[in-house]
């Protein structure tokens, strides 16, 4: 594991945000591995490719007639 720091932004109602690649690991001790640049991690809990986000965290707008 590298020693250098790592860029960590929490995106208030978002994600969170952490510099890639990484290996994440679940609590049911499956894990997912993302080689990207900047990973979005699921904070809510509503994504569908969780613990990815997936973008469910915003808000749905109804329209009134
Ligand atoms: S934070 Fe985006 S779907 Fe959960």
């Amino acid at each position: 594991m590298s020693c250098s720091k790592r860029w960590v932004r929490v995106v208030p109602t978002g994600p969170v945000l952490v510099e890639g690649p990484v290996h994440i690991e679940l609590s049911d001790g499956t894990s997912v591995d993302s080689d990207r640049f900047m990973v979005a991690i699921c904070s809510c809990g509503r994504s569908k490719t969780y613990p990815l986000c997936d973008t469910s965290h915003r808000a749905r707008v109804r329209k009134t007639s």
